[in-house]
């Protein structure tokens, strides 16, 4: 972990203006909205930034794309939030190639890191963790049945909240009678709770992990349409802290929030700053997260930006 030392800035440290391509996922969820207006604030005209914003619509060959485009214009850096881990090798190598320093924000990929500058964001296995361990808590011995909505098929987000909270529960009485993608989107997780209550009932599902509170959301659609009460019949873990997951807690129809925060605009611009200044940078700068229930949720919700 570490500090990306100055904060936004004059871009690249001189007068002039500097250009720079940011390939964001796409528009899925609330966090990702807030993300993209933190990045958006950070990399400002007023702060002697030049930004061209592509968001890929959550199509991997697509965000691919969107960064060979950067290339070609010849952008001083490029800024990427990886929609999944793999398949950046050649495109890295390329923007290396051109000698176009890339700074990755959020999302991790497989690549090599000789082929990025640096990355900031969130350790996604804790946050795993921290929802594991609050479930390990809540039921214990327990039998309990679990249904879960992961992230992005191939996303590192989904693929570390996966890991981190099978860790955090084995041993205990949970177990996973089903898993599916929605694809972080709140559409998403309620057409797969559709089907898990179609398949198994509200009276078959104790427990729903969602790897973001949009699907949480979706899936609480889903479970009072089917005559359920979420947060009671059936409880809800998941991860963001975005508003409405928030409100979603305060109102007991979520029973546990691990926060990710996406508040990563000013470290990335200062990242990217500091890379083009020829200055020493971490490979690697973690921002923490916290966790909150429903009393923890209710003292902060008014406080927070997003
Ligand atoms: O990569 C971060 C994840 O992407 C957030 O948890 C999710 O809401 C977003 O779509």
């Amino acid at each position: 972990t570490g500090c990306a030392g100055s904060s936004g800035g004059d871009g690249g440290g001189g007068d002039e203006v500097v250009t720079v391509g940011f390939a964001q996922t796409g528009s899925e969820s609330g966090w990702r909205s807030a993300n993209t207006e933190s990045m958006k604030a950070a990399f400002s005209e007023e702060n002697g930034f030049d930004l061209i914003f592509n968001a890929a619509d959550n199509d991997a060959a697509a965000q691919i794309a969107a960064v060979r485009d950067f290339i070609s214009r010849g952008v001083d850096a490029i800024v990427i939030a990886p929609i999944v881990e793999d398949g950046w090798d050649d495109v890295l190598q390329e923007a290396s190639d051109a000698g176009i320093p890339v700074v990755l924000e959020d999302r991790t990929v497989t690549a090599s890191d000789d082929l990025f500058a640096s990355w900031v964001g969130l350790d996604f296995k804790k946050e795993g963790v921290m929802a594991g361990e609050w479930a390990a808590e809540t039921f214990g011995d327990t039998p309990t049945k679990m249904v879960v909505l992961e992230g992005t098929t191939g996303s590192a987000p989904a693929n570390d909240r996966a890991e981190g909270f099978d860790e955090a529960i084995a041993g205990t009485g949970i177990e996973t009678i089903d898993s599916q993608t929605g694809d972080f989107t709140r559409d998403g997780g309620k057409t797969v709770m559709e089907g898990f209550l179609q398949k198994y009932g509200v009276d078959g599902i104790d427990l729903l992990y969602a790897h973001n509170d949009d699907m949480a959301l979706g899936a609480i659609e889903a479970i009072e349409a089917a005559g359920g009460v979420p947060g009671e019949d059936i409880q809800i873990v998941s991860i963001d802290a975005v508003k409405d997951g928030m409100q979603a807690l305060v109102d007991g129809k979520i029973n546990f929030i691990v926060e990710c925060n996406p508040m990563l605009g000013e470290l990335a611009a200062g990242l990217v700053t500091d890379v083009l200044a020829g200055d020493e940078v971490e490979k690697q700068v973690y921002v923490e997260d916290q966790s909150f229930d429903q009393e923890a949720a209710a003292a902060v919700i008014d406080s927070r930006p997003y």
